[in-house]
């Protein structure tokens, strides 16, 4: 396989414009995908302390599109360190660990000790939790709430290591919402998140995939239009490297995937092949 042309996003130099998106990668995809060829892997969201996760089923296939929610289990930051963190350095990934907390103080206490641990590329604040309040998480709902969690973040974490700041899927406050967290620190924006829905059974859940990508499209091209000092991560029913072209014509420096990964966890080889460069005509004679 030929490389992707490297990208520079928050300060760092990706691989590729491709980052596996929070909660649909881990080390299982190595057997899939190189990890070392994409541009990053995201974890699924870490908190402080384990959660076992919500009930199930906490994913549910729509028309056209995955409905997931999961409650964000997740073993806690001391264990996460020691197992999950380790084995995706092992494996060659740039790493950002993806972090969701029940208050501001909670979430500056991970920045300031994932921020030190060693093979952590990046943190990136997960603000946007469809389900936040029920699952007992801090709600980052309006732009201000934004600019807090950022703020508690990126002032806790040491020179090198960016803060990104995952935005809510809001066709209407978008670009106010990127403001507040550049204006607090984050180094890049993920635009093109889940979008709000609801499960069968009626609980709140996230809706990614195909169904969300024209959406998602849109925010990216408004966040990147109105700020184009800020590095922006597009993201939302990518599952081809038309997709990614899309987002990056549209002003995305990456574009992350998530649902698609779930369908096929080839895809993103896929992608990157079809990204490579094509070889230089030789010269004739
Ligand atoms: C099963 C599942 C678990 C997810 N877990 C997380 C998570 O822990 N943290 C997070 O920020 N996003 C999480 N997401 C959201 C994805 O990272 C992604 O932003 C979203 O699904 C939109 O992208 P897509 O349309 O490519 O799926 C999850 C998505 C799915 C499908």
């Amino acid at each position: 396989m030929t490389d992707a042309e490297p990208v520079h996003v928050a300060g760092l130099t990706l691989r590729a414009p491709l980052i596996l998106a929070s909660g649909c990668a881990g080390r299982e995809l190595a057997a899939y995908t190189a990890l070392d060829a994409v541009g990053a892997v995201v974890t699924r969201s870490i908190t402080l302390d384990p959660r076992p996760g919500g009930p199930t089923p906490r994913v549910v296939e729509s028309p056209s599109g995955l409905l997931h929610s999961t409650g964000w289990p997740n073993p806690g930051l001391e264990v996460f360190c020691a197992t999950e963190l380790p084995e995706l350095v092992r494996l060659g990934a740039r790493v950002f660990v993806s972090i969701v907390a029940a208050s501001l103080g909670e979430y500056a206490e991970l920045a300031r000790r994932i921020g030190r641990t060693p093979g952590v590329s990046a943190v990136e604040v997960n603000l946007a939790a469809p389900d936040a309040a029920a699952h007992g998480l801090h709600d980052a709902r309006e732009p201000f709430h934004v600019a807090r969690v950022v703020g508690a973040v990126a002032s806790e974490l040491p020179p090198g290591v960016p803060a990104i700041a995952k935005l809510r899927h809001d066709p209407l406050h978008a670009v106010e919402a990127a403001r507040s967290a550049a204006d607090a620190g984050a180094a890049a924006v993920v635009v093109g998140n889940a979008a709000s829905g609801v499960l069968p059974d009626g609980r709140p859940a996230g809706l990614g995939g195909p169904a969300i990508a024209p959406l998602a499209l849109q925010q990216v091209r408004e966040v990147a239009g109105a700020l184009p000092q800020l590095d922006v991560v597009g993201g939302g029913g990518i599952r081809s490297a038309d997709d990614v072209r899309r987002h990056l014509a549209a002003g995305a420096r990456a574009v992350q995937i998530g649902t698609a990964l779930l369908h096929d966890p080839r895809t993103p080889s896929r992608i990157l092949e079809a990204l490579a460069p094509a070889p230089s005509a030789t010269e004739g004679p």
